[in-house]
């Protein structure tokens, strides 16, 4: 090998190291703008529905939310989930992860009865700077496994310094009592990597049916204590 030989080759992995340095950067700067925008999303859907709770509060001395909870997908996570999902060489393709994974975002609002979390979701969509983009009834028809709890993905904007970017949101409407259950079912799965017996799984959705009767007669009570004589609110 000539002398030349070597300086081209040297040359060309120097280039190879500098590209790669590129890529690590460019890579680094799209995980922490996928921080920034989807943290800043689920601050402001927070706040959004705080608000709505603190004026029912000062409106009817009522809070209908029990607690929030938000928590943003872990990189691991995202990417292993974008790697089910079909989505090639995901590190390197983050707008498209970004388009099919919706849920980078999770926000979940527990709220004391079954009717607060239609009167939430609806008071939310109703925003105009909401975009609804899936909503799945998991009450109205629950999983399979039992599981009741009202999904709303939207999307709102972010203003940031020299952009405007449209997040989505996962947000999970949930009864006191569909979290009761949601909450044990998903620790007895994890204790058990995923793997319930089959008797496990028939008593936890006998216990997803005694829920469902509990927020029924939970809601029958509040409408005799609250509004004796009417059938449901009338404002
Ligand atoms: P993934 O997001 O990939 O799970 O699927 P998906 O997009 O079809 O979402 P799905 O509507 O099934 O709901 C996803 C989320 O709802 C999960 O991450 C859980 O938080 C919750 N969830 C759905 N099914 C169950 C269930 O059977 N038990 C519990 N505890 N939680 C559930
Ligand atoms: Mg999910």
């Amino acid at each position: 090998m000539s002398i030349t030989d070597l300086m081209v080759s040297d040359g060309s992995l120097e280039s190879a190291k500098l590209d790669l340095a590129k890529d690590r950067k460019r890579v680094i700067r799209e995980m922490e703008e996928i921080h920034l925008d989807y943290s800043a999303a689920i601050r402001q859907v927070t706040t959004k529905l705080e608000i709505l709770g603190d004026d029912y509060r000062q409106r009817d001395e009522y809070g209908p939310i029990h607690h929030i909870q938000s928590r943003l997908k872990s990189m691991d996570s995202l990417l292993e989930k974008a790697e089910r999902y079909g989505i090639e060489d995901p590190i390197n393709n983050m707008d498209e992860v970004r388009d099919q994974i919706l849920d980078i975002a999770g926000v979940r609002v527990v709220c004391n009865y079954r009717e607060d979390i239609y009167a939430l979701s609806e008071l939310l969509l109703k925003q105009n700077d909401i975009k609804l983009l899936k909503i799945k009834d998991y009450n109205e028809n629950p999983k399979e496994s039992g599981y009741r709890s009202l999904h709303v993905v939207i999307a709102l904007p972010v203003f940031l310094v020299n952009k405007q970017v449209s997040v989505p949101v996962e947000i999970q409407f949930r009864s006191i009592a569909m979290d009761t259950w949601a909450s044990l079912e998903h620790e007895l799965k994890y204790k058990n990597k995923g793997v319930l017996s089959e008797d496990v799984q028939e008593q936890l959705k006998s216990c997803a049916r005694l829920l469902a009767d509990v927020d029924t007669q939970m809601e029958d009570m509040r409408h005799k204590v609250f509004w004796p004589g009417h059938t449901g609110r009338t404002e």
